[in-house]
């Protein structure tokens, strides 16, 4: 199995009070949390407790916020869909999104009022699945292009979503850059995971709804210790960015650790950490991973600015990190649940477990102070997305 790399974070400054940990404060995201909570097959996502894994990897706690169980699309990413797309309808109506619910959007009033619009989007298979989703609930059209290499599989659940959806020959973020042409031709609203230049304020509402995720954690761990080490995979790093940005204003008097992974393809702040100045790098051509979720060689923009100033630092891993994850998450100890959890899901747990068990170098284990007393939180983004990879990772390793 190939070392991970890691690079300390020297750019780390935490202050606390700056604008963008302001998007994410309690108070933002309860608003968030109130509208998704609007559409009725809304659940939370379990917490799991993964308490014989821990004592076996020599840590506290391991506890795992189980994401294939949102809305039944099986990865997270909806709920930065849902969020932005009722966000952004509620500015077109000239209303407030806190006066709002996902019924009244789907109303013929509101229908009439806005006509069908049409929402277009970039994605390697779970945002696409979750902006398809949101369309189609609230009366639109959605159009999805994947990049070159992307799984059938994801594509026809994307297509059974009702999107018009097709696999590009570009990667991901030239993909992305088509779309936003597209989108300018003909008048369609792009909704992309990541923010660019003049392109930020559905990203963010995509990151806001992201966050209401910890926000879940945060009640779920009520009257208990709080988490010391959160381990966070990242493609244009919205998902991780947003995470942090929430979880570091709420327990700002005890801030946990932030580490970002990435894979070795498409490690784009694994990158910049390694630069002299922490200059936002980009990683280019075909990103051959079978993280295809994290298949993203440029970073959001405010994510990077939230997690070159709050994340200790960022591992670069090999493809077989993620499949090891993939099978201690499907191989239970005891009592311990049993998680599905897909490529970009599982790596943050096999990393963990390389950590702990396989190699144990110093260096690392005193920049992330990770020990017996270590309480881990971990996000399994997906389950089985991609079926067959997943069986070919498990079973044939
Ligand atoms: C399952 C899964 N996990 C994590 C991520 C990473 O999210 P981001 O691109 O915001 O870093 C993605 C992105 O598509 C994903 O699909």
């Amino acid at each position: 199995m190939q070392k991970p790399k890691w690079i300390k974070n020297n750019f780390y400054s935490p202050t606390y009070n700056d604008e963008e940990l302001s998007f994410f404060q309690d108070k933002e995201i309860e608003k968030v949390h109130r509208f998704q909570k609007t559409h009725n097959a809304f659940t939370e996502t379990p917490l799991h407790q993964l308490s014989n894994l821990a004592e076996f990897l020599n840590v506290a706690e391991i506890r795992v916020k189980d994401e294939s169980y949102r809305f039944g699309l099986n990865a997270f990413k909806v709920m930065g869909g849902i969020f932005a797309i009722g966000k952004y309808l509620a500015e077109r109506l000239g209303e407030n999104i806190d006066d709002l619910s996902f019924e009244t959007l789907q109303s013929s009033k509101v229908k009439e009022r806005l006509g069908e619009l049409t929402f277009i989007t970039a994605t390697d298979g779970n945002h696409g699945r979750g902006v398809a989703w949101a369309a189609r609930e609230l009366g639109h059209k959605s159009v999805v292009y994947m990049p070159a290499g992307s799984s059938l599989e994801r594509l026809t659940a994307i297509r059974n979503e009702g999107a018009e959806a097709n696999i590009t020959e570009l990667n991901y973020d030239d993909s992305v850059r088509m779309c936003a042409d597209l989108a300018q031709e003909n008048g369609w609203i792009m909704v992309q995971d990541t923010a660019w230049e003049g392109y930020d304020d559905i990203p963010l509402w995509i990151m806001q709804g992201y966050a209401s995720m910890s926000k879940e954690v945060v009640e779920q761990i009520e009257g208990e210790l709080q988490p010391t080490h959160i381990f966070l995979q990242a493609g244009v790093g919205s998902f991780a960015g947003a995470i942090t940005g929430y979880m570091i204003q709420h327990y700002r008097k005890n801030p946990p650790i932030i580490i970002v992974v990435e894979p070795n393809e498409a490690d784009c702040y694994y990158q910049s950490f390694l630069t002299k100045e922490g200059t936002r790098e980009t990683v280019t051509g075909e990103m051959n991973t079978i993280m295809a979720g994290l298949a993203c060689g440029e970073p959001n923009t405010r994510a990077f600015r939230i997690l070159r100033q709050y994340a200790t630092g960022a591992f670069s891993c090999n493809d077989s990190i993620a499949s090891l994850g993939m099978r201690v998450y499907g191989n239970p100890l005891k009592d311990d649940p049993r998680i599905v959890s897909g490529e970009s899901g599982a790596v943050t747990l096999g990393l963990l477990y390389y950590l702990r068990k396989l190699k144990e170098n110093l260096q690392i284990s005193q920049d992330l102070s990770l020990d017996s007393t270590s309480r881990i939180l971990l996000i399994s983004t997906e389950g089985d997305t991609d079926p067959v990879n997943y069986l070919k990772q498990v079973w044939e390793g």
